[in-house]
């Protein structure tokens, strides 16, 4: 993580000096370089889980063993511990918040006598954004917001390059099946369903696209992916991944359409896309034919395999993002914090990550792949401001 390096070794040692930091991010290795760098620039910093499956337990215990971080979270912890372990970093009086998926923030407005402290919050994802501008129209966010996730160095390239490979990586982790010459739906053509169907298409799949914005549909067509509801799609398809932030995108009626065999992932925020529940009232038979691999038996005698329980699949049957992505979208929460310093009494509101920000990770990043690019040449620049042309 290159950009992170030139940060760790470039900025103030006292940057975040006095400051108490609470993050609920996925703990990979890629976060424990965040949170060393944010301790090594003087804050005390307090890390939670994101997702009770994606913990790597090693990371966490090293984060505790050799750097004196506070870690809480374990892999497979259930969702009372997961609540547990949000609470406690909530309650540590923290002056900036880094989240994914919103869990903290949320928890943080509605115990609103722990947020007392809170000069701002980062978000990491696009499901954690959609929370936060709710609450923002509801006209009850308690501190300003930076949303990391809109940022162009973040979305352009974790979300469709990152989960477009780690989704994959995930689905071949946990099942070792052939991509070549099947069928797979992907529910939702945003930043990371673009990504999934693009190397799904480049490993011999057969990608059919569901969507419900015309825009992204017709994209998805002129991309040149086939587009049905996912009610018709639901026959054809041999593995189904949902990439949508939305709930119940497969449910009842699709299941009871599709092959025997199927498998389905998801790799949106929260667990929700899928609709678990559902399945598990149609099933006669549920059993772990592996790890995080669950065969439902339909009463029909159909079989569907659904993986990681229908949470993210490229962190609870892989290790998420690769770290050269993760590096961009970690420079962006690392700046952002930085700006809350530098820019105290922001208001509570939802604010986008300022463009100096997103170019200058976008400038550390060419630079630290050893590629370099034009600059505009004084008559270009005055081209560029002219208008009258003659
Ligand atoms: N797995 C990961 O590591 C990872 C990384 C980044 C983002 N995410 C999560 O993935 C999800 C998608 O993120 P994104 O950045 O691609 O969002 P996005 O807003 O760019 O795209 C979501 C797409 O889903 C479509 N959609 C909504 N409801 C649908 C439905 N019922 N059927 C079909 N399509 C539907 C929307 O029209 C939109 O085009 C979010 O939950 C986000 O937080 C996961």
């Amino acid at each position: 993580m290159p950009v992170i390096r030139i940060l760790r070794e470039k900025e103030s040692p006292a940057l975040f000096k006095n400051l108490v930091i609470g993050a609920c991010l996925h703990i990979t290795t890629e976060t424990a370089n965040l949170v060393i760098t944010l301790k090594k620039c003087g804050a005390e910093v307090y890390l939670t889980a994101s997702n009770p499956l994606s913990t790597q337990d090693d990371v966490a215990a090293c984060l505790v063993k050799h750097y004196g971080i506070s870690v809480f979270g374990i892999k497979g912890e259930n969702t009372s511990t997961y609540s547990r372990h949000i609470k406690e970093v909530a309650s540590k009086n923290v002056h900036l918040v880094i989240d994914d998926g919103a869990d903290l923030i949320v928890f943080l407005h509605n115990n609103r006598s722990l947020s007392k402290n809170v000069i701002g919050a980062t978000e990491e994802t696009t499901t954690g954004i959609t929370r936060i501008k709710n609450i923002e129209k509801d006209g009850r966010l308690l501190f300003p917001v930076i949303g990391v996730n809109e940022a162009l160095t973040k979305y352009m390239f974790d979300n469709r390059y990152g989960t477009g490979q780690s989704t994959i990586d995930g689905i071949l982790r946990a099942t070792n099946t052939l991509i070549a010459g099947k069928t797979v739906v992907v529910c939702g053509y945003g930043w990371c369903g673009r990504g999934i169907a693009k190397n799904l298409k480049g490993l011999g799949a057969n990608v059919i696209v569901t969507e419900v914005s015309p825009l992204r549909a017709l994209e998805a067509v002129m991309d040149g992916f086939r587009v049905l509801p996912v009610e018709e799609a639901a026959c054809c398809g041999d593995i189904f991944i949902t990439a949508t932030g939305n709930a119940k995108v497969i449910s009842g009626n699709v299941f009871d359409r599709m092959k025997d065999g199927v498998i389905l992932a998801n790799a949106g925020h929260f667990n929700v896309e899928i609709d678990v529940e559902i399945l598990q009232k149609m099933a006669k038979k549920i059993s772990e034919v592996k790890p995080l691999v669950k065969e439902f038996t339909l009463k029909t005698g159909k079989r569907i395999y659904l993986l990681a329980e229908g949470r993210l699949v490229n962190l609870g049957c892989a290790e998420g993002h690769p770290s050269s992505v993760m590096d961009m979208s970690f420079a962006g929460q690392f700046l952002s914090l930085k700006y809350f310093v530098e820019n105290p009494g922001l208001t509570a509101k939802y604010h986008k990550v300022p463009d100096e920000i997103d170019n200058r990770i976008a400038l550390l990043k060419l630079n630290s792949m050893g590629i370099k690019i034009d600059a505009l040449t004084p008559y270009q620049k005055k081209y560029l401001n002219s208008w009258n042309l003659e």
